[in-house]
């Protein structure tokens, strides 16, 4: 090859292997374009004798095509070199700690009441359990002394799931026949949990909602002890003194059974719009546990009884907060929510 091409080839080739994207682009001027050595030199070969003439034009092509060929190489590793550089400064270290500019959630008001609710009987000396959402028609019904086609079955209508045997609980109340059926005396438990009823929603009822149960039994329980718990629990939770009163009631699971009312707290028993004048406000079932629930879970109905109560947990909050709409716990509004 001529000593000059080979030069050009050579000095291209080290010019090239250091340049950046912005100079590759000059020395491709330098070198291929209309005023690069190689061309003038093509452009030049007539002046050439005729034996040379081939060999010069050949050698000058090829080493455009050398050099050609280095810059476009040059330029796939300057953006293979650039990109791998993108990549690590993009690529995310997940063991860093990183700042979420997510507000900070609480929990949802009814699930505080329960939890407020089951921290005041832990401190009585109640462990708190929980049962299944879907149960049998024996847990829901029958072992609550609740027969087939028995008017009280009216008033709690579900969603079966089949055939009438499994079906969406109505109450927690089943969940003293499971606690009974796996614990032997002295028994004394809270259920909270959710529970389901076949109705409509409007402003005081919802098709899903929660309830706490409560259930003792041992050997000397007796009605007193029941009326001290209750007492106890409202004072504590409600934060006030408020009067207690027991009115006679029925419930198919417990006899004697009564539905407790408190002072109103708002008015202090003056009479006002939330307690319609009366001055009270009823909180929750309860009573002496029936002795055929007992007998429907294998205990000596004769040697044991016991009290048991249940209450609804958006009415307590609905209570506590003076809130008129039950449907506004299930709406998700964080307007409404925020305030607790
Ligand atoms: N299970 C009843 C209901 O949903 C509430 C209830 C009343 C529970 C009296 C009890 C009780 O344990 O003794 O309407």
């Amino acid at each position: 090859m001529n000593d000059d091409i080979e030069q050009i080839i050579n000095k291209a080739a080290k010019e090239i292997k250091n340049a950046d994207v912005a100079s590759l682009e000059n020395l491709k001027v330098k070198y291929l374009g209309k005023k690069s050595v190689l061309t003038q030199i093509l452009k030049s070969l007539s002046h050439y004798p005729v034996e040379n003439k081939k060999k010069i034009g050949t050698q000058a092509n090829k080493a455009k095509n050398i050099i050609e060929s280095e810059i476009e190489n040059r330029k796939i590793s300057l953006r293979k070199t650039l990109f791998d550089e993108k990549i690590q400064k993009e690529k995310l270290d997940y063991s860093k700690s990183f700042y979420f500019p997510f507000p900070k959630g609480s929990f949802h008001p009814v699930i505080e009441t329960i939890q407020s609710i089951s921290a005041i009987f832990k401190s009585l000396g109640f462990s708190i359990a929980e049962g299944p959402e879907i149960e049998t028609d024996w847990y829901n019904f029958e072992a609550l002394n609740i027969p087939k086609n028995h008017p009280a079955r009216d008033m709690q209508d579900t969603f079966y799931i089949d055939e009438m045997k499994n079906l969406l609980r109505t109450h927690t109340s089943p969940g003293q026949i499971h606690t009974m059926e796996k614990h032997q005396p002295p028994v004394k438990v809270i259920v909270p949990g959710r529970v389901y009823r076949n109705e409509a929603s409007d402003a005081s009822h919802s098709s899903t909602f929660h309830q706490i149960e409560g259930l003792a039994v041992n050997e000397n329980i007796t009605f007193v002890d029941l009326k001290a718990v209750l007492m106890d629990f409202v004072h504590k939770f409600f934060e006030a003194k408020l009067s207690v009163r027991f009115r006679p009631s029925y419930f198919q699971f417990t006899e004697p059974s009564a539905e407790v009312d408190m002072q109103c707290m708002f008015c202090k028993g003056k009479g006002c719009k939330v307690c319609k004048n009366s001055g009270w406000i009823e909180i929750l079932g309860c009573g002496m546990v029936h002795p055929n629930v007992l007998k429907a879970v294998k205990y000596d109905s004769d040697k044991y009884m016991g009290y048991a109560f249940g209450m609804g947990a958006e009415r307590i909050t609905m209570l506590k907060y003076g809130i008129d709409d039950i449907r506004l716990f299930y709406e998700n509004d964080l307007q409404f929510l925020k305030q607790f």
